[in-house]
């Protein structure tokens, strides 16, 4: 963990237009800079930088964040590496606050990466003096850039090749790294021999790990490193690294099950194609694919296996489902894989059979009500029972409610009564379970307000006195107005990138880049943005305060708690509206035991 006040003091020293400028030519329009925006491709510039408030946005594709997130974005980095790289440039340490440990950890990781670099040097080399490799991958039409592009080598024939290329062949970096290993007698060997090597390189571009192929036949046809420190395989994806740039471009991925797979699309020009490394799909598979597009499409081949395949991805799928985001699926004719299939039809010829992918929703009902038999209810019955654990894993959204419309429909029940069945809280009833006492109405527009003018000026937030506190805490639709002032009290930041940054992770995080887009184009005086926000939390106290003054002149018989309570707050409401109290208020008994709750 670096330390938020280090990240806050960071960019405090680096300008964010300096940084996105070095990749990126910047041109100054009005208060901003504007550039051709470098995560999509476009003719007008619509990507905006603000130094005043140290952020950008792109009103094209949507990208956004602060410098740390160029970073990340632009550069591939990991919020570490993206913090540390930003440090450099101005000449701060990131403080290192990890425990012995986990350093010993990063460490070790170090020396596999450098290893694992080491070996794929080794074969690219190898690869050079390998006619017959070459021939097999000229056979199977790869160009020697491709080759290049992808890192592709050549393990040689013979026990201890990588000793050619490891003095110290007993290392335990070499065991550890899944590249040797020990036999009972204590005898070392290269796990890989004669093979066409794929390195595996994850998101930063270090090699965690290859797929070794024979070159002719023999068994198994790949060989993978074993996981390791470095490599999970249920978290990386083979060709990602070369293809982040195209999955930006087109906004959409495509995952297929083999190395072949991903090199030949990529020479045929279809280069935004990623592959599972011989496991299943996980929701971590799917998690980061979306992150990168709104859309992941499947390709399996169209056997009995590649059904299963196609199966056990939709179900990782499933609860990575938010609106806007689409997984699809494609499966290829019978006897085809997407590499043979390029290589017959061409991208253009592969990108109309990507065109007729099915949604997952599809899948998932052909697939439901594929088992069973609709014509009797003992058949419609089960189609709910074995949709329930799948329909559960959906997030709460517009897609749940589509499916279970459609399967509402094939029931023929209700949809509430499919919800019910399924175990599942209603999207329209989701609000009722906070507790709202006084009964006001927040309107969207209110914390909307509020949230754009603390993004504009942070500073206001500090004003926010613990009365203001306790009445935004009353309705939930102000959670996210709460959880900026806390960010803005933690950190102190001035600026609206240092406020995103200090709000990273936060699951208001997409709201606060959303309103801080809509704010890019004006700057309002601090002392005018004060008074707006002192205006707002008025407005809300009144609402509420009204609210109960209604609610306890409305009882039929009164407390001395209700009468004390009555007093205060129709005391207050004078003052909120600036003239004498309001109606006739009670005379207040004298007070006994508690002091009075719920003023305001
Ligand atoms: P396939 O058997 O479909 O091979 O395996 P392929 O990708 O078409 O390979 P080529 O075209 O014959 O060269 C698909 C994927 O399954 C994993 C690999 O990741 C492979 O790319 N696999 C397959 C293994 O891990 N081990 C194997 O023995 C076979
Ligand atoms: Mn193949």
């Amino acid at each position: 963990m670096i330390p938020q006040p280090f990240i806050q003091e960071l960019l405090n020293r680096v300008d964010i237009v300096d940084i996105v400028d070095r990749y990126v030519r910047l041109k100054r329009a009005g208060s901003n800079y504007v550039a051709c925006c470098p995560f999509h491709s476009e003719k007008s510039p619509s990507f905006t930088v603000s130094p005043t408030k140290q952020f950008y946005h792109c009103f094209g594709c949507g990208a956004h964040g602060t410098a740390v997130s160029f970073m990340m974005e632009y550069g591939g980095m990991g919020f570490v590496d993206a913090v540390k790289d930003l440090a450099q440039n101005v000449g701060m340490t990131v403080p290192d606050e990890r425990s012995e440990h986990s350093q010993k950890r990063v460490e070790q990781s170090e020396d596999l990466h450098s290893v694992l670099l080491t070996a794929a040097q080794y074969y690219r080399a190898c690869l050079k003096d390998a006619p017959h490799a070459i021939a097999y991958l000229k056979k199977r039409g790869l160009s020697g850039d491709v080759a290049k592009r992808f890192g592709i080598g050549y393990a040689p024939e013979g026990w201890q090749g990588l000793s050619g290329a490891f003095p110290d062949y007993g290392s335990k970096a070499l065991v550890a790294a899944g590249l040797v290993k020990q036999s009972e007698d204590g005898k070392r060997y290269d796990l890989f021999r004669n093979r066409i090597m794929f390195p595996i390189v994850d998101v930063r571009g270090n090699v965690i790990g290859f797929g070794g192929r024979v070159l002719e036949s023999g068994e198994p046809k790949y060989l993978n490193s074993p996981e390791t420190p470095v490599f999970e395989k249920g978290r990386e994806l083979y060709g990602l690294y070369q293809a982040r740039r195209a999955i930006r471009d087109v906004g959409r991925v495509l995952v297929v099950e083999g190395y072949m797979d991903v090199v030949a699309l990529a020479q045929h020009g279809v280069a935004y194609a990623v592959a599972t490394l011989g496991t299943a799909t996980t929701s971590l598979h799917v998690q980061k694919l979306l992150r990168q597009a709104d859309e992941v499409i499947f390709s399996f081949d169209g056997d009995a296996a590649g059904r299963r395949a196609a199966w056990r991805a939709l179900e990782g799928s499933l609860p990575e489902l938010t609106d806007g985001k689409q997984v699809r699926f494609l499966f290829l004719p019978q006897g085809e894989d997407p590499d043979t299939y390029v290589r017959q039809h061409g991208k253009e010829g592969f990108e109309a059979c990507l065109e007729g992918a099915l949604p997952l929703s599809r899948c998932l009902l052909d697939e439901l009500t594929g088992q069973v038999d609709l014509a009797a209810a003992e058949g419609r019955a089960s189609l709910l029972h074995a949709a329930k654990p799948l329909v559960s894993r959906l997030q709460n959204n517009a897609f749940r409610a589509q499916v279970l419309g459609e399967l509402a429909d094939k029931a023929r029940l209700g949809v509430a009564e499919v919800e019910a069945l399924c175990g599942l809280t209603p999207i329209a009833k989701r609000k009722s379970v906070a507790v709202t006492p006084p009964k006001w109405r927040s309107s969207r527009a209110l914390w909307r307000t509020l949230l754009r003018l603390m993004i504009d000026a942070p500073q206001l937030a500090e004003s926010v006195s613990p009365e203001q506190r306790r009445l935004l805490e009353t309705d939930p639709d102000f959670a996210p107005v709460l959880a900026l002032v806390d960010h803005v009290k933690a950190s102190g930041v001035t600026r609206a990138g240092a406020l995103l940054e200090a709000a990273r992770g936060s699951p208001y995080a997409e709201l606060y880049a959303e309103i801080a887009r809509d704010s890019l184009s004006g700057t309002s005086e601090l002392e005018e943005a004060r008074a707006d926000f002192e205006g707002v939390l008025a407005k809300l106290e009144l609402s509420s305060v009204e609210a109960q003054y209604r609610q306890l002149c409305g009882k039929t018989s009164m407390s001395s708690e209700d009468r004390e309570h009555l007093h205060l707050v129709s005391r207050r409401l004078a003052e909120l509206k600036g003239g004498p109290p309001v109606g006739r208020v009670p005379p207040l008994d004298p007070p006994r035991g508690a002091p009075p709750r719920g003023a305001i």
